[in-house]
């Protein structure tokens, strides 16, 4: 085996070898089976137990079933080496499994000496990772090695895939999207002949663990595929297309969750070549899919990527709302429209989309992004949990009940079920799955918030933590001050103040102010010798009036919008004095020479740990924080240089600056 288990080591935490634990099922089921399985193996690898299935009431561990339960929550209550673990069904049993065992590691105690009651139940229906996997074995925006769904344009089914499904299923992540959202070459042809068997098996080793598979289409498959010479989706012979392809698809996959699509976005086809709506297009797909059951997962990431530079009216991010809030009701009942969780795309920092809010009769779900395409590709640390809360906490003000973006999303606003949270996926077959050892609590992280949205970034990190590195005080303790500084410390000597967007093109990795300044995708700073930042006020794009009144006030007015967002809502002069009390100019020089000091102390914090880590961790480890420590002083002097140029004005530390 060349990979890790990541956070399902189950290291020994003591020694019970030679006894024996029975466990009574009293579900059936893979799934069920799945959780016995789980437990054999934790409890083996925890304290060298063995556990044997018993049909006996009178077992250390019994699962046991009540249909009044939500089918993927679980009661557990263990007590002096007994155990009952009480789910709405076999999901719930398997989560019920891992979260004993979590708790196990968490408290370090002997199995008889658990004291514990425990319960869980999803906020979020549909627990999604997406993945930008191609056919050819590369992934989009992957930055822990290749794809191990796919290679050479065929399809990997391996033990890697059941490695896989465990640590997905183990956080509660109930859906995989397979394939890139980008549809081309060979990954047409997976809603054909020609993959189906290997899907299959795919399929079926996810659906033991409770995991539904989806598929990314191409919304121009009739043509691409069926040889029609159009896609259009008022044209009955493409409905009819679809509804045969849809036949075709789950008379070979059952239970397959649905499709998922990415139309009229960065040139992928989409229903505006028609002059047809977004929900001409979705409804199309969900008539043909309904029949099975299907979902269709509908992308929200539209806009006009050909904009010109030199017009100051237009706005990316006004593009979203603009495509999709007039079409609010219009969307069948088994579409789900995916939002990202902020305007533009993925920066470290964005406002929340204002599309959360305008939509009160559609299905919707929450995408973020692990794989770490702005926030430091994998090879910086940028612990995303807390980024991630911040967005669900946001009030929309949209609706008399709950109306934060955790309650829009989870269904609790409007009382719908087709809808939750999903997550461009961070893994890779590198042999620790995500590239940067640290990355992980990422993955991990996305899957427990998704299942419950009260858990804070603290309290995963340090679950994370303890079940990777095991109770090693010095070790959590360095490792969770890193983890939570992280993304400030990314964000402070990277782009300021929620300006976003100052990287190379194409790969988006490193420092370029002006990487995306004359280009045609509707990113800009808008930096010149007194000020910058893009305004979208009144005054400006005016995308600000896109948010309910409260938070279009909030910022649109200088006086209340926070420091964070100042230059993503309004152009600023250098010497303008923000709440901090300082000037924009001295905000960003001091953030960078902040940041690029304490990307320094990381290093030297981890080279602390080297007695305490596994050499290949450690030095894995120690190769990623010596580059981001490089790195941040790249970022800091390309930054302050260039604003130090534009602006003339220098540092009232007197720090260098490079003229
Ligand atoms: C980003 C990313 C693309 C990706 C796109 C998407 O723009 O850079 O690689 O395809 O998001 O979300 O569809």
């Amino acid at each position: 085996m060349n990979y890790t288990k990541c956070w399902l080591e189950y290291p020994r935490i003591c020694d019970e070898t030679g006894k024996t634990l029975t466990a009574a099922c009293l579900l059936t089921g893979t799934v069920a089976w799945r959780a016995v399985e789980e437990l054999r193996l934790g409890l083996e690898g925890l304290y060298g137990l063995t556990l044997e299935t018993t049909a006996e009431q009178t077992a250390d561990i019994t699962l046991d079933c009540d249909p009044r339960m939500h089918p993927e929550g679980y009661n557990i209550r263990v007590y002096q080496g007994r155990c009952t673990i009480v789910s709405g069904g076999e999901r719930g049993a398997l989560y019920g499994a891992f979260a004993l065992l979590r708790q196990l590691q968490m408290e370090q105690c002997a199995w008889e000496e658990l004291t514990w009651e425990g319960k869980g139940r999803p906020a979020n229906p549909m627990r999604v990772l997406n993945h930008w996997d191609d056919l050819d074995g590369s992934i989009e925006r992957g930055y822990a090695g290749q794809s191990f769904f796919f290679r050479d344009n065929e399809v990997l089914v391996n033990d890697r895939t059941v490695a896989y499904a465990r640590l997905a299923a183990s956080v509660g992540v109930n859906c995989v999207v397979l394939n890139n959202v980008n549809v081309r070459g060979a990954a047409n042809q997976l809603i054909s002949r020609r993959y189906y068997e290997p899907l299959r098996e795919i399929q079926k080793i996810l659906a033991s663990y409770g995991i539904t598979m989806y598929l990314c289409v191409n919304f121009a498959a009739p043509m691409e595929l069926g040889g029609l010479d159009s896609a259009d989706p008022c044209d009955d012979r493409v409905l009819q297309w679809w509804k045969d392809k849809a036949s075709e698809v789950w008379g070979s996959l059952p239970g397959l969750g649905g499709f998922m699509v990415k139309a009229d976005s960065e040139g992928q086809p989409g229903p505006s070549a028609y002059g047809r709506t977004h929900a001409d297009g979705a409804n199309l797909l969900g008539e043909a899919v309904a029949p099975y059951g299907g979902k269709v997962i509908w992308r929200c990431f539209v806009y006009n990527c050909q904009q010109d530079w030199r017009d100051t009216k237009t706005d990316r991010a006004k593009a979203g709302y603009d495509f999709f809030a007039p079409l609010d009701g219009k969307f069948r009942d088994n579409v789900v429209l995916q939002i990202k969780n902020g305007p533009m795309d993925f920066q470290v920092r964005e406002p929340v989309s204002p599309l959360f809010g305008g939509l009160k009769h559609t299905n919707m779900m929450l995408e973020v992004q692990v794989a770490q395409e702005y926030t430091g590709q994998q090879r910086h640390v940028c612990y995303l949990i807390p980024w991630f809360r911040q967005v669900l906490n946001q009030d929309m003000h949209c609706c008399e009940g709950p109306s934060t973006v955790a309650d829009l999303v989870s269904g609790r606003s409007y009382g719908n079920t087709c809808c939750g949270m999903a997550a461009v996926a961070n893994t890779g077959d590198d042999p620790n799955w995500t590239g940067h050892d640290l990355a992980a609590a990422n993955l991990y992280g996305f899957g427990r918030l998704a299942y419950d949205t009260t858990l804070t970034g603290e309290e995963i990190a340090k679950e994370w933590l303890r079940l990777t590195f095991g109770k090693t005080p010095l070790v959590e303790e360095t490792l969770l001050h890193i983890l939570m500084a992280s993304w400030p410390v990314y964000e402070s000597y990277t782009a300021p103040l929620g300006i976003g967007w100052m990287v190379n093109p194409n790969h988006h990795y490193g420092p370029n102010v002006d990487g995306y300044e004359y280009a045609r995708w509707g990113t800009y700073h808008r930096a010149d010798h007194k000020g910058l930042g893009v305004d979208r006020t009144s005054s400006g794009t005016g995308y600000c009036s896109q948010y309910t009144p409260e938070l279009a006030a909030e910022y649109e007015n200088l006086e209340t919008c926070p420091d964070e967002l100042a230059l993503f809502f309004h152009h600023l002069d250098y010497t303008y004095r923000l709440k901090s009390g300082k000037t924009v100019l001295q905000h960003i020089y001091d953030t960078h020479f902040d940041g690029a000091e304490q990307a320094a102390a990381f290093l030297t914090l981890v080279e602390g740990l080297e007695p305490l880590l596994p050499q290949p961790v450690y030095q894995r480890l120690h190769e990623r924080f010596r580059h981001q420590k490089e790195h941040s002083c790249e970022w800091r002097d390309v930054i302050n240089t260039y604003f130090f140029r534009k602006s003339g004005i220098p540092d009232a530390q007197g720090r260098t600056i490079y003229p």
